[in-house]
């Protein structure tokens, strides 16, 4: 941890499942000087402020409940405000209720954080981040969206236990969508730097396609089978926004498969994930991959999709 790190303060709006969690997780973290908690459910945001200012006892980092003046001098805002998918939902049919929230809430985040970083975790994410930049008027580089950095997550996980390897000996991403067109990038996947084919051929595991769509389609469903079972997601994504704010606050140059306002594929003014190096002036898109033909395909797909969201947000 520096001594810059410790200087700074955090907003996280919504102080449900996932924004308490996260601030738990950031609390812990010691990343950060000052953690404010918003939400239009103020009680709720003093609660669950009070209760981790009890266990900030323990840390460096102070924690309180406040308003969106509160996110003055910010260094980054997380929006983790909306509402959560039901069993047997999309992400995409949150759209109209989480989007009237956004046209409510980011103006204000804007006018009193002019400077700020947004990184957006409310679903659906892509086109939530496109709506930030959009009613923020912040440059693309500054607004983030947490989108296939937890998909990527869970598709190492996934990996890790298909081949009894360490996750984080396994390199692979999802990109795209973060949602049902995800695409992961089989391609370009290695584990401990061979590609993970020759990985498979010399260790004699299998790598067919019954066994990478069985991948694909367990990572893909994940959410969906943890909001079956236990009625929503938090403790994944809370430690993916930690990891996606670390780098920004530290300036440390880190890639990270985040969502950003592009062009992609042919497809213009949309928001998905591609590798994007983070750094204190927010996420920059400085080298694009080397798909094969399939995978770009399925990303033009995947972008008309999240397109065709945005476009009836206009509605
Ligand atoms: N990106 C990801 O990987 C990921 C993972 C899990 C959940 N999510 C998404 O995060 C969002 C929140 O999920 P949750 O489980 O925390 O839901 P939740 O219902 O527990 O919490 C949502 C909070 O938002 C608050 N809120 C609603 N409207 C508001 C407004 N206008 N201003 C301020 N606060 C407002 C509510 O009062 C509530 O406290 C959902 O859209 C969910 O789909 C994203």
């Amino acid at each position: 941890m520096t001594g810059h790190a410790k200087s700074h303060k955090v907003a996280i709006i919504g102080a449900g499942s996932v924004g308490a969690t996260t601030a738990y997780a950031l609390l812990l973290s010691g990343l950060v000087a000052e953690i404010v908690l918003i939400d239009i459910d103020e009680n709720r945001a003093i609660g669950e402020a009070t209760d981790m200012a009890h266990a900030a006892h323990f840390t460096q980092t102070r924690i309180r409940a406040g308003t969106y003046a509160d996110c003055d001098n910010a260094a980054a805002v997380i929006i983790t405000a909306g509402v959560n998918q039901k069993p047997g939902q999309s992400r995409l049919d949150l759209v109209k209720t989480n989007y009237a929230v956004f046209e409510s809430m980011v103006p204000q985040i804007a006018a009193a954080a002019p400077d700020t970083i947004l990184i957006v975790a409310t679903n659906p994410v892509d086109v939530l981040t496109h709506a930030a930049h959009k009613l923020s008027g912040f440059p693309v580089q500054r607004v983030i969206g947490s989108g296939t950095a937890m998909d990527t997550t869970r598709f190492r996980h996934e990996l890790g236990k298909a081949y009894s390897v360490n996750p984080r000996n396994v390199h692979a991403i999802i990109i795209g969508e973060h949602g049902d067109s995800q695409i992961p990038v089989w391609s370009l996947a290695t584990i401990g730097s061979m590609r993970l084919k020759d990985y498979c051929s010399q260790a004699g595991k299998p790598f067919d396609k019954e066994h990478t769509d069985g991948v694909s389609k367990r990572t893909r469903e994940a959410a969906y089978e943890l909001i079956k079972r236990k009625g929503k997601t938090n403790y994944g994504v809370a430690s993916v926004l930690v990891s996606i704010l670390d780098p920004i606050i530290n300036n440390a140059d880190a890639i990270v498969t985040v969502s950003r306002v592009g062009n992609y594929e042919g497809v213009e003014d949309v928001a998905l994930s591609m590798p994007c190096k983070l750094n204190r002036d927010g996420a920059h898109q400085d080298v694009p991959l080397l798909l094969d033909a399939d995978e770009r395909e399925a990303v033009r797909k995947s972008a008309l999709s999240i397109k065709e969201v945005i476009e009836s947000c206009k509605s």
